[in-house]
C-alpha cells in the first residue's frame, strides 16, 4: 500500500494530477506502508533477474502491468586503475549509460508510464535537457501514448534530440534554459493538455530509487561508504535516498552511504546552500556547463537533495567544465567507460575531494555514471586530439601514424 504525502507538510494528497501539495506548495512523496517486507529477505529478491523489477515490491505500480524495455540490471564496474590514480581503497562505476536509452532516467520512466497508464493518461510530456525526453518518448511510444517535450533551444546534446524525434515525439524547442520550458510544461499539466513526467511527479523518483537498491544488491549487501552523483534538478539524489532511508528502516543495510552531490560551477544552487549550511537554496538565474544534462538553475528537487545530503553526513561540491572533461577522458582512457560530461561530474567531484581531503584515502565509494558517452558525441569530438588523414596506401598510414 501506498499513499502520496506532501513531503513538506506531510499532509496526504488525493488528487493525482497536482504536482504539489494543494495545502502548502510543498514538494510530493510516496509513503509506502513497507509492512510487506516484514517476512521477506533481501535475498528473496534474487529470484527475479537484476534490473528495475526484481524491486517490484517497493514500487507503487502494479508491476503486472509494467510498461518495460528491460531497464536497470546495470554493470558496477570495479575500477582499479582509477583506484590507484585517485589514490583511495575503492572506487566502483554505477553505469546507467547501459540502459535501453542510455540513461538512468529509463527506471524512473518505467515506473512513470506505467503509473499514467494506469491513470488512464493519453498524452504524457516533460521539460528536459535531453535525456527525461528521450527516455519519456521511447515509454510513451511502447505504451501507445502521445509525447509532447520541451527542450531549451540550442543546448540539448545531439544524441538526446535524435532519440527523441525517432520516438515520434512531438518536440517543442523553448526560447530559453531548462527552468523555463519546466515552467510552461507545469502549466501545460495544470491545464490537462499532458500528464507530467518529470522527476517532481513523486513516482519517477520511486522506479529511481532502483539504482540505489541494485548497487547494494550488487555489492552483497556491504554498503559503501560513500555514494557520488551529479546533481541537475536534484531528482536523482532524493530517490537514492529514499531508496537507502526504506532498506535502513527494514535493517536490510545498517548505516547510510554518504551522499555526495556534484554540480557543474556554472550551475551549483545547491553547493553554494551546504556551503552556506542552508536547507533551502537561491536559483541560478542564468546557468551555464558543457555538461548540458544539469545546466539547471532552480532544481525542483533541492530541497530533497539538501536533506539528503545533510541527514547522511554527505557533503555538496561543485567542479568546473575542464575538470568534467578530464575526468570523462580519463574513465574512457583508463576503464574503457563511455559517459556523457554530466555523469563524468561525479569522477571529477570525487578527485577533487580527495584532493581537498574531504574522502578519506580508506573510503570505499561508487560514483554513478548516469549517461552514455553516445549521448553528446559534439562535445567528445571537441575534447578530444584531432582525427589523422593520410592518403588509402600502408605507406602514408604508417607515415602518419608515427
Ligand atoms: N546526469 C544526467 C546524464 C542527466 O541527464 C541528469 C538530468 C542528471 C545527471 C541530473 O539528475 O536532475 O535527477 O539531479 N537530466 C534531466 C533531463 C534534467 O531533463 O534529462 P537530476
Amino acid at each position: 500500500m501506498h499513499r502520496v504525502v506532501c513531503f513538506e507538510c506531510g499532509g496526504e494528497v488525493d488528487d493525482p494530477f497536482v504536482d504539489s501539495c494543494p495545502k502548502c506548495g510543498g514538494l510530493l512523496t510516496v509513503d509506502l506502508d513497507l509492512d510487506f517486507a516484514s517476512g521477506l529477505r533481501p535475498y528473496d529478491l534474487r529470484k527475479r533477474p537484476l534490473g528495475v523489477w526484481r524491486y517490484a515490491p517497493f514500487l507503487p505500480v502494479d508491476a503486472s502491468r509494467a510498461v518495460t524495455l528491460q531497464e536497470g540490471g546495470t554493470p558496477l564496474y570495479d575500477c582499479q586503475d582509477l583506484r590507484s590514480i585517485i589514490g583511495i581503497k575503492g572506487v566502483h562505476v554505477k553505469y546507467e549509460g547501459a540502459n535501453p536509452t542510455g540513461s538512468f532516467k529509463d527506471r524512473g520512466m518505467t515506473v512513470g508510464v506505467t503509473r499514467a497508464v494506469e491513470l488512464g493518461c493519453r498524452t504524457v510530456g516533460c521539460a528536459s535537457t535531453g535525456n527525461t525526453s528521450a527516455s519519456l518518448s521511447a515509454y510513451a511510444a511502447k505504451a501507445g501514448l502521445s509525447c509532447i517535450v520541451l527542450l531549451p533551444s540550442g543546448k540539448v546534446a545531439a544524441g538526446k534530440l535524435a532519440q527523441a524525434m525517432f520516438y515520434g515525439a512531438k518536440v517543442v524547442m523553448v526560447d530559453g534554459n531548462f527552468d523555463d520550458a519546466l515552467q510552461v510544461t507545469s502549466q501545460l499539466a495544470r491545464e490537462g493538455v499532458l500528464y507530467l513526467l518529470n522527476s517532481i511527479n513523486p513516482f519517477r523518483p520511486e522506479g529511481q530509487k532502483t539504482v540505489a537498491f541494485e548497487i547494494v544488491d550488487q555489492l552483497d549487501f556491504e554498503v559503501p561508504d560513500r555514494i557520488i552523483l551529479p546533481v541537475g534538478n536534484a531528482g536523482n539524489i532524493s530517490a537514492v535516498h529514499k531508496a537507502l532511508t526504506e532498506w535502513k528502516a527494514l535493517g536490510w543495510i545498517d548505516r547510510m552511504p554518504k551522499l555526495t552531490g556534484v554540480q557543474a560551477a556554472g550551475s551549483a544552487p545547491i553547493v553554494r546552500a551546504f556551503r552556506d549550511e542552508r536547507m533551502d537554496f537561491e536559483p541560478e538565474q542564468h546557468p551555464e556547463t558543457v555538461a548540458t544534462a544539469i545546466r539547471i538553475g532552480n532544481p525542483v528537487s533541492g530541497k530533497k537533495a539538501l536533506k539528503a545530503i545533510y541527514d547522511t553526513g554527505g557533503v555538496a561540491t561543485d567542479v568546473t567544465d575542464e575538470e568534467i572533461l578530464a575526468a570523462q577522458r580519463l574513465l574512457g582512457r583508463k576503464e574503457g567507460i563511455g559517459v556523457e560530461p554530466a555523469s563524468a561530474a561525479s569522477i571529477a567531484g570525487l578527485i577533487k575531494l580527495v584532493d581537498d581531503g574531504v574522502v578519506a584515502r580508506d573510503e570505499r565509494v561508487v560514483c554513478i555514471c548516469t549517461g552514455n558517452v553516445l549521448k553528446d558525441p559534439d562535445t567528445v569530438m571537441r575534447s578530444c586530439e584531432e582525427i589523422l588523414k593520410a592518403k588509402p596506401t600502408v605507406e602514408d598510414v604508417r607515415r602518419v601514424i608515427a
